[in-house]
């Protein structure tokens, strides 16, 4: 007997990196997963991947809430009530604020702020109803400290912290628990362009020295998803190697 035997999972931007390593914990935990990403054929390969049998793979945009309702419509038909959601699907647009281009904000505040709205507000009613369910939004440290080069992302993490709280809050009694988790720098597509000399500098930032592993942030999903984090509700959990004490 697994921990989430029988539960059904929804990643958003599970098909790599961060998204991928929380969905093979996942599964590794029990879950069925429901894989989300922009490219349907990347989402369904992830999918098979996976641990066990019976997950999928969706092609969605998490920022268009048309196709969020039609995607969650149909995977829930397909798989059932979905028990736990992991708002991971994220993008970066950085460049100076005074550079910063409108499209730039709006873009990064559309799928990292937006699509987590989207999504839960597609699946809160379900589990509103069952009286049970797991919220889960990957913010980021940047969200706590801020980064220079990064203010539309910075803004949308930080939204996403105070969405977390509040949906906690409205949520407890109907027993959903809403929980932000912040990784500082993971060792993925999205931090493979950082220049050599800037990473040596970043490892210097971080007590334990180095960049962390998707699977680190994989654990910790696995454990606020799961019965041992059910009186843990409302926290912003950093997994960051210590960078923001
Ligand atoms: P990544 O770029 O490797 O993967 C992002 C995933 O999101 C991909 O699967 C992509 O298809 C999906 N995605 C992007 N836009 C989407 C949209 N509109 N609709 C559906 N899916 C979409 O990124 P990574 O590094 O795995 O990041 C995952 C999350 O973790 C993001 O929210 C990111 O902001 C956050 N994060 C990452 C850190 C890092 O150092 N890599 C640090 C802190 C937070």
């Amino acid at each position: 007997m697994k921990e989430l035997d029988g539960q059904i999972a929804l990643v958003t931007g599970g098909s790599r990196g961060i998204g991928l390593a929380i969905a093979q914990e996942l599964a590794r935990a029990g879950a069925r997963v429901a894989v989300v990403a922009r490219n349907g054929e990347a989402a369904e390969a992830a999918a098979a991947s996976l641990e066990g049998t019976g997950h999928r793979g969706y092609a969605c945009d998490v920022s268009e809430s048309a196709g969020v309702k039609v995607t969650v419509g149909k995977l829930e038909e397909e798989l059932g009530p979905v028990d736990i959601l992991v708002n991971n699907a994220g993008i970066t647009r950085d460049n100076i604020f005074i550079r910063m281009k409108e499209e730039e904000w709006d873009e990064v505040l559309a799928v990292n702020l937006k699509g987590a709205f989207n999504m839960t507000h597609a699946l809160a009613r379900g589990m509103m109803r069952r009286r049970s369910g797991v919220v889960l939004n990957i913010t980021s440290v940047v969200g706590i400290v801020g980064n220079a080069g990064q203010a539309n992302y910075a803004a949308s993490k930080a939204g996403l912290i105070g969405f977390t709280k509040s949906i906690a809050k409205e949520l407890a009694s109907r027993g959903i628990r809403c929980n932000a988790i912040a990784p500082g720098f993971i060792t993925t597509d999205m931090t493979a362009e950082l220049p050599e000399a800037a990473v040596e500098e970043l490892h210097s930032r971080i007590p334990l020295g180095r960049f962390g592993d998707p699977e680190d942030v994989g654990g910790l999903v696995r454990f606020l998803a799961g019965p041992a984090a059910r009186y843990i509700t409302g926290q912003v959990v950093a997994v960051d190697g210590g960078m923001a004490i």
